[in-house]
């Protein structure tokens, strides 16, 4: 027995999905696995939230009848392989210039952390995005954020970290804010990507500041900090040798609490830095990296609830061990995995070579990739409950693939298989 439509309120039914990858957190009638998989799959969606899924024989019952009178529209996904958009909880996407040259250089052995203490690498990109035009910024951030959505990812959290003063932070802010407006106003589109605000004054000390680093640190926590608070949801740290101790650290995070943002932390990438331990410290939503969080580090982390955000690209790029997937799950944290898109350490916006990575090189299987990269990047941001699955209750933004069944994914390598991402409103 169906039960009564009428209690499924729908402003769109998408159908004919061949296999509909919930990744849902509450075990779904009908669907199997630890992905919750339903095969030959329907779902409704009244303005932007998802109210029912299922068969797809069952939506023919429940739904086609409403079709002439209700204005009901019908989006028929022609068999394909449906997932929550990608939710990538990393990026330093705002910056001008480029890195090709450094790159190339830690390619002859100059290692990343050399460069940044002969004040390149994160300054060269500073300098760069100094220099440049808000418009241009703005343009490249668009170009970017575009092939973002050809590559299936419907949330981004973006960090500021290369304007290092008050203007040019807020500058990126702003950014960031006009992103998310030009996006919604593409809403007709059904393509708009969400972004995510991050302050991340402290990526490095500035060169101006290089002798009077407590300057700078005053600057953080007395003017830029209590400034962003209402553009930014996030603050960010680079705790690390080359960056920022763990003391300065811990103040500039605890004011940044204080006056109402969510905690994030570049913890423990270099070398052990004790930014996981502090994560756990302060109740931070993720703590990322982690080349060398030790066990204790790990288990304070899964007390604290803390995330561990997973970054292939870094490993990739830099040429170093990558950290083990497998070690943090062992640990029973909450895995996500992002592209740290940025020009030294990870210059590639497809979440799907992240999932490559993590399976061939972390120890993670599919299945745990893709939640990572779903449910539980949802999870890094503080979103849990609105996206990163496919749920009754949750926003309806879906990535469709050119396969139909999800076994591909990572076999199939190196190429884009996203056909499009589908947000509703
Ligand atoms: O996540 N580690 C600090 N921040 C970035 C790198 C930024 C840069 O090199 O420009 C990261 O790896
Ligand atoms: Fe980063």
């Amino acid at each position: 027995m169906l039960p009564d439509p009428s209690h499924f309120p729908a402003t769109t039914v998408i159908r004919n999905i061949g296999q509909l990858l919930t990744v849902a957190q509450r075990p779904i009638l009908g669907a199997s696995g630890p992905l919750q998989i339903i095969e030959n799959a329907s779902l409704a969606v009244h303005h932007g939230t998802i109210t029912w899924l299922g068969s797809d024989d069952d939506a023919e019952r429940l739904f086609q009848p409403k079709r002439m009178h209700e204005g009901l529209t019908f989006i028929n996904a022609q068999h394909a392989l449906v997932t929550p958009g990608f939710v990538d909880s990393h990026t330093h996407l705002i910056f001008a210039g480029d890195r090709a040259e450094e790159f190339h250089l830690r390619r002859s052995g100059v290692s990343y952390g050399e460069l940044l203490a002969q004040g390149r690498g994160i300054l060269t990109t500073m300098q760069a995005t100094r220099s440049a035009s808000s418009a241009t910024l703005l343009a490249l951030a668009q170009e970017r954020l575009a092939s973002i959505r050809r590559h299936g990812t419907t949330t981004v959290e973006i960090k500021t970290g290369y304007g290092l003063n008050k203007t040019s932070e807020e500058t990126c802010l702003h950014i960031m804010r006009t992103l998310n407006t030009l996006e919604k106003q593409q809403g007709g589109e059904q393509q708009r990507v969400r972004v995510v605000p991050t302050f991340l004054g402290a990526h490095s000390v500035p060169p101006e500041y290089r002798e009077r680093r407590a300057e700078y640190i005053d600057l953080l926590l007395e003017e830029m900090l209590p400034a962003f608070a209402n553009l930014a949801r996030f603050c960010d740290v680079f705790c690390e040798r080359e960056a920022f101790s763990l003391d300065e650290s811990r103040r500039i995070l605890t004011r940044a609490k204080e006056l109402g943002y969510r905690l994030k932390l570049h913890a423990d990438q270099l070398s052990p830095s004790g930014g996981a331990r502090l994560a756990a410290e302060l109740g931070a939503t993720s703590a990322d990296h982690l080349d060398y969080a030790s066990e204790e580090d790990l288990d304070a982390m899964r007390e604290a609830g803390v995330v561990a955000t997973l970054l292939p690209g870094c490993s990739y790029t830099l040429r170093t061990p990558y950290p083990s997937a497998r070690r943090l799950l062992d640990h029973g944290l909450h895995v996500a995995l992002a592209t740290d898109f940025n020009p030294g350490t990870s210059y590639c916006e497809n979440m799907q070579m992240m999932l490559e990575l993590a399976m061939s090189s972390m120890g993670m299987s599919l299945e745990e990739a893709l939640t990572a990269a779903t449910i539980n990047g949802a999870r890094a941001l503080g979103l849990q409950e609105q996206i990163g699955s496919i749920e009754v209750g949750k926003k309806c933004e879906l990535a469709f693939w050119s396969m139909q069944d999800y076994h591909e994914i990572g076999y199939h390598f190196g190429v884009n298989l996203i056909r499009s991402i589908l947000v509703l409103e």
